[in-house]
């Protein structure tokens, strides 16, 4: 099983195991870290699922999608690296993946 991991507003690091076939907001939230409301249960529309991927990993990711650029857009804190988390599928590919949760809007 792939391992990723997760840092939190406070700056605590965390590795925890990610079902493949999980996007990365499920493994979050299903570990039980609550700052990361996703409130839309991975529907692509509300934003609060919102990571900074480390950026060894920028390049591995599929890219992003027409409507995940859209919400990020409506963050204001949207850099380089960011991603909806629910938007990215874990594999084994993905070993190692590291995400810092963003700040809430
Ligand atoms: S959970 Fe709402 S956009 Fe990701």
């Amino acid at each position: 099983m792939a391992k990723l991991t997760v840092v939190t507003r406070e700056g605590q690091e965390s590795t925890i195991e990610a079902a493949d076939g999980l996007s990365v907001m499920e493994v979050i939230r299903d570990a039980g870290f609550d700052e990361l409301l996703a409130l839309c249960g991975g529907c692509c529309s509300c934003a609060t699922c919102h990571v900074f991927v480390d950026e060894a990993w920028a390049d591995k990711l599929p890219p992003v999608g027409e409507d995940e650029n859209d919400l990020l857009d409506s963050s204001s804190h949207r850099n380089a690296n960011s991603r909806l988390s629910c938007q990215i599928s874990m594999d084994a590919g993905l070993d190692g993946l590291r995400v810092t949760i963003a700040p809430e809007d």
